[in-house]
């Protein structure tokens, strides 16, 4: 079989780049008809790779595409999720080539070459990796499990509509594990399997002062400006020890035992490399804890938007009415969304000054996930990768997020293993995303493994 998906390599990258120039920004209700386009594209896809009943399922928001192929009723069954849906390209003037026009260029850390695109691997490409997989095993007869496909079109903007639909199809979504490729490796070398993700509340604030736009001149230093306000609550958001200081914000944080953080810490990781991929002289966060610790394990707030007053071509001298920002958190166990949202509302509200009117309105959210490393499906994804890689992997703990995961726990009572092959350095979300063709390939070439040890440790 690993002879077969080599020799079709080319076939492969033909048909993600294909993918990849749909723009599936399902951010932007102006890409509508390309979601559709995206979910039809998959859908055909999933068809010629053997799959049984593949279907478009609408949803209230964009579609769910969903495919299966039961081959034995007594087999184990996998349910794969992804998402066929991107984060918009903005700012397109950075890109250095068009974020949906794929092309492969080699880099640094990729010396056999990346594939660059909006997309490419978060996360067309590596949902993109499930199907050619599946491909191979049927072409092979070696699909030793049952599989069932659940691509969604909204990940990017808070699965809002999946809940409903995976409360809507219980029975149909029937399985034994899910897994899901749509996190980080550590390196091309350094195999891992990621045991958790963080959570996740968005919140968007409007700090307002006077009732209009004023004069800077004539009420300039009589009248709080909201935009001086805003800063000042954003920054004491955070103590001098990189602390969050919202109230009762880490009361239900789980601190990890010396063992627990040792054996994260034993991953390679190389500070010096880290800051300077990023251009940066000195790296920040909360004190007593290590940079990986900061970006996984422990909880975050971060302003992803601030914006008010005039920010137009040259100068404009107003006091302006009102400020506004976004602001996420990123949580651990066993930190609630829903109470982490009430928790900064009341916050945000009591440390506003009298000179202006506060409101607080959350987004979406998620709770935090973790897997155990015990697990028969764990283990599996274990197994396949030291296998493929041909070295023992690591396990690391996410810090990225994938809010309807703890979702599938609840609603599905599945675990979901989180056997993802990007690198960190992909540039996800941002100008010039780009995977690994080396990834693409390991994926493929990994997939049929997880079946084969999840069909044996599977009693
Ligand atoms: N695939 C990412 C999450 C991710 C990336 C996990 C890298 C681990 C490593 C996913 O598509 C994503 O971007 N999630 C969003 C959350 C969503 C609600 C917008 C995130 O983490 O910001
Ligand atoms: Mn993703
Ligand atoms: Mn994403």
């Amino acid at each position: 079989m690993k002879e077969y998906i080599q020799a079709n390599q080319q076939r492969y990258l033909d048909e993600l780049f294909d993918f990849l120039r749909i723009p599936s920004v399902s951010a932007d209700s102006r890409h509508q008809p390309d979601m559709l386009r995206a979910a039809e594209y998959i859908k055909e896809k999933l068809l010629q790779a053997g799959l049984d009943k593949a279907e478009i399922c609408p949803t209230a928001g964009h579609p769910v595409v969903y495919a299966e192929k039961i081959v034995n009723p007594e087999w184990p069954t996998i349910l794969v999720y992804g998402h066929y849906d991107v984060q918009p390209a903005d700012p397109v003037e950075l890109w250095h080539t068009s974020p949906f026009e794929p092309v492969i260029r080699t880099t640094e850390i990729h010396p056999k070459g990346a594939i660059f695109a909006r997309g490419a691997c978060d996360d067309k490409g590596q949902i993109y990796m499930h199907v050619k997989a599946i491909e191979a095993m049927l072409k092979h007869d070696a699909l030793t499990c049952n599989v069932k496909i659940m691509f969604e079109g909204e990940e990017e903007v808070g699965s809002a509509n999946l809940a409903t639909f995976v409360a809507e199809n219980k029975e149909k979504l029937k399985a034994d594990i899910i897994l899901i490729s749509d996190t980080s490796i550590i390196g091309h070398d350094v195999p891992s399997v990621e045991t958790g993700l963080r959570g996740l509340a968005y919140m968007e604030v409007e700090v307002e002062g006077p009732n209009r736009d004023l004069h800077s001149g004539v009420y300039g230093g009589a009248v709080a400006n909201p935009i001086n306000v805003l800063s000042k609550m954003i920054a004491s958001l955070h103590d001098e020890d990189g602390r969050i200081t919202v109230k009762g914000f880490y009361d239900k944080v789980v601190e990890l035992s010396a063992e627990e953080r040792d054996a994260l810490e034993a991953a390679p990781f190389n500070l010096e490399d880290y800051k300077k991929d990023l251009g940066i002289a000195e790296v920040s966060g909360e004190k007593g804890y290590t940079t990986r610790e900061r970006a996984s394990i422990r909880p975050t707030l971060d302003v992803n938007g601030i914006w008010g007053g005039y920010t137009g071509e040259g100068s404009k001298t107003v006091l302006p009415s009102k400020a506004f920002a976004k602001i996420s958190m990123r949580l651990v166990p066993d930190q609630d969304w829903n109470e982490i949202s009430d928790l900064f509302m009341q916050h945000f509200t009591a440390i506003a000054p009298p000179t202006v009117k506060v409101k607080v309105k959350p987004h979406h959210g998620g709770q935090p996930y973790v897997t155990p490393t015990d697990s028969p499906g764990y283990l599996a994804a274990f197994k396949a990768m030291q296998e493929s890689f041909g070295k023992t992997p690591v396990p690391t703990r996410g810090g990225g997020s994938i809010p309807i995961v703890s979702l599938f726990e609840k609603e599905l009572g599945l675990k979901s293993i989180l056997l993802g092959f990007g690198l960190d350095s992909d540039a996800l979300h941002s100008p010039n995303e780009h995977y690994g063709i080396v990834n693409f390939m390991k994926g493929i070439e990994t997939i049929p493994l997880f079946y084969k040890y999840f069909r044996e440790n599977f009693q």
